[in-house]
């Protein structure tokens, strides 16, 4: 236990987790490193070590930090430019960042997935550490691009808190929006609200793919990451809300009790 833990606290770059080889990291692994000075990326069946790349490319930070954790095969090459694409990933990324390969989630000893849960919460608890603190410190912020958002959308976007007043919406569990992720019914969580996209396709400047690879589920990192207008804004919550997110798990809509627990949209 103590070995498991003491590996665990030394947790970073270039540290392959107990239990998997370099070739074999399942995804549930890669999203432990989600942080600026452990960030893991998945692309196209690879996954890669950022965080030495972020120290040197700070001005790409917000765009790899939002992938941080994730798998972002879903957006590769879909924007030339943007990362993560084919030309970008030759010009910047190196074989060496590569630390190993997708691989199957894995049946793990139930112990030790209780312990990494344990784990991670009391990194959690502790609060930020020094080189979390220090990574904050060191951002560079780029001028005329936004820092990634800390304010509320309504905040930033004033006008938006006009267009959903009054209207009497039904909850979703993310558990219920998960189920309409079809073209007929392709709903997504943008800030904790429930928008069905369907008007959308056929007409999104971002294509319909993106949309398509992201029905069911919550896209508000990728909505902020690619920098939306208050006119895409308007026009989202004009003609595309269907309802509020339950934060309850597992709470079926519409209404009802669980209305009380609606998250602050
Ligand atoms: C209701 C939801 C959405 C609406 C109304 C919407 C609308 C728009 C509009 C109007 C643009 C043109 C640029 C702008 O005015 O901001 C755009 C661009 C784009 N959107 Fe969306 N969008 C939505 C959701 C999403 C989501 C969830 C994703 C990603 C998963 C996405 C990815 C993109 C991309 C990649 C572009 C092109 C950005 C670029 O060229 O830099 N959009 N969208």
């Amino acid at each position: 236990m103590e070995e498991l833990l003491s590996h665990e606290d030394h947790a970073h770059k270039h540290d392959v987790p107990m239990g998997w080889t370099s070739s074999d990291i399942p995804l549930s692994e890669v999203a432990r490193h989600n942080k600026p000075h452990d960030c893991w990326i998945a692309i196209c069946g690879e996954v890669y070590d950022l965080t030495d790349f972020l120290q040197h490319h700070q001005e790409q930070r917000n765009s790899i930090l939002a992938w941080a954790g994730r798998d972002a095969t879903p957006m590769f090459d879909k924007i030339p430019g943007r990362f993560p694409s084919k030309q970008w990933m030759e010009y910047y990324m190196r074989p060496e960042f590569k630390t190993g390969k997708v691989g199957p989630e894995k049946p793990v000893d139930s112990i030790i997935m209780e312990l990494r849960e344990l784990h991670d919460e009391l990194r959690r608890l502790e609060g930020p550490s020094k080189e979390e603190i220090e990574a904050v410190k060191t951002a560079v912020k780029v001028p005329g691009k936004t820092d990634a958002p800390t304010l509320s959308e309504e905040s930033r976007f004033p006008k938006l808190a006009e267009i959903s007043a009054g209207k009497d919406l039904p909850f979703f569990s993310r558990a219920e929006v998960a189920k309409h992720n079809t073209a007929e019914e392709p709903y997504m969580i943008i800030h904790n609200r429930v928008y069905n996209l369907k008007p959308l396709l056929g007409s999104h400047p971002g294509g319909d793919d993106i949309l398509m690879s992201k029905a069911g589920t919550d896209c508000t990192k990728d909505f902020e990451v690619f920098e939306h207008s208050e006119k895409a804004r308007v026009q989202r919550d004009r003609d595309m809300l269907v309802g509020l997110l339950s934060i309850l798990a597992g709470s079926v809509g519409p209404r009802g009790l669980f209305g009380l627990f609606q998250s602050a949209p």
